[in-house]
């Protein structure tokens, strides 16, 4: 018997995105800001059916990346939050065995001729409860995006396990036989890095590395992910974004971090940040008891604010030379 009841033709077309241009524009549409290098890697990944493996610090857009493919390929999104000690059946699934033992009370006697037929069909999927692994390589009329989150939490033998998802696109469940992918999810792993993973993983993989966005590449990304947040408003968090993170802080802002700030200023109503609101600002950009007393100390905060102010000038005063500029022809 065919336990996966995959009817998903091979070489079927499975292509979600037809060229990089098409991500690229699809991506914008779901707030997603990639740099050309990334992109081109991304879009290779979709046609190579190769996992991405991204690695960087904390809220710089990993996991954010994998919902952002899945808004552009109107694709399903599977995740996996790893941590310390998760097992295969959280993973893949189990059996229900509360219901296979209400399926022997009330069914078992009923047109079955052998004890064999029972055992099948209470080996099947009707009474396993799949996890977000095997469901990813179940979907049959939509792409599936599959996010496996910090899998620097797992320990080796999920990392294996991995392994035969990620090159053979299938799995093994005892009893219910070999699970083959209908069709190929896409797979973003994410990792901070709190331990090294294997090289037989990597090397199934196409790696990202994710540092802190460029003052430039921030402060789109503000643009993108608010509504409220004008022009002056996104090069002042940037700036501020980029000076603080060149204080050699305990624990640098993220884009999140940066993104809180954007989003407080419109709850507000305050056109820019300034040093008088102190108190209020350093709760949502300094994390540690140790950042928050250096930037107190001599005046830390005031000079970050008006560096920021500079590099907001600096920023503005390029976008407005570009948009005078005369368009150059062909
Ligand atoms: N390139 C980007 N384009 C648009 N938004 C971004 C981008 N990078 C980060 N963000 C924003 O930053 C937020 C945090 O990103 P995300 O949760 O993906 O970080 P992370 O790297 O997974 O962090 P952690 O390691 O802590 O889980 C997102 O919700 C998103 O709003
Ligand atoms: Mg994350």
């Amino acid at each position: 018997m065919d336990k996966s009841r995959c009817s998903v033709k091979p070489g079927r077309k499975q292509q979600v995105f037809s060229s990089p241009e098409e991500l690229a524009r699809k991506l914008r549409a779901a707030r997603y800001a990639v740099d050309p290098v990334k992109l081109e890697i991304l879009y290779l990944a979709s046609r190579m059916h190769r996992p991405v493996l991204v690695e960087g610090p904390p809220g710089c857009g990993k996991t954010e990346l994998a919902y952002a493919v899945a808004s552009a390929a109107g694709a399903v999104l599977e995740r996996v939050q790893c941590y310390v000690g998760i097992g295969e059946e959280k993973l893949i699934g189990k059996f229900d065995e509360g219901l296979q033992r209400l399926f022997l009370k009330t069914e078992g006697n009923r047109g079955f001729a052998k004890w064999s037929e029972i055992r099948d069909r209470l080996h099947s999927f009707d009474f396993f409860a799949e996890g977000p692994l095997l469901r990813a390589l179940r979907y049959q009329d939509r792409p599936c995006v599959l996010l496996v989150d910090e899998i620097d939490k797992v320990d080796y033998s999920i990392e294996a396990l991995l392994l035969e998802i990620l090159s053979a696109w299938q799995i093994t469940v005892p009893m219910l036989g070999t699970i083959q992918a209908c069709r190929k999810p896409f797979v973003v792993l994410t990792s901070n890095e709190e331990r090294r993973l294997g090289d037989p993983l990597r090397r199934r993989c196409f790696y990202l590395r994710f540092e802190y966005p460029s003052i430039e590449a921030e402060r789109d990304i503000l643009a993108l992910r608010t509504t409220e947040c004008c022009p002056r408003r996104s090069a002042q968090i940037a700036g501020l974004a980029h000076a603080l993170r060149a204080w050699n802080m305990e624990k640098p802002p993220s884009i999140a971090e940066m993104l809180d700030v954007a989003e407080a200023l419109g709850i507000l109503g305050v056109e820019e940040i300034s040093h008088e609101q102190q108190d209020l600002w350093l709760p949502l950009l300094a994390k540690t008891d140790v950042d928050c007393r250096r930037l107190r100390l001599r005046a830390g905060f005031e000079m970050l604010v008006a560096d920021s102010k500079h590099y907001r000038d600096q920023l503005l005063r390029a976008a407005a030379e570009r948009s005078s500029a005369p368009e150059l022809g062909p």
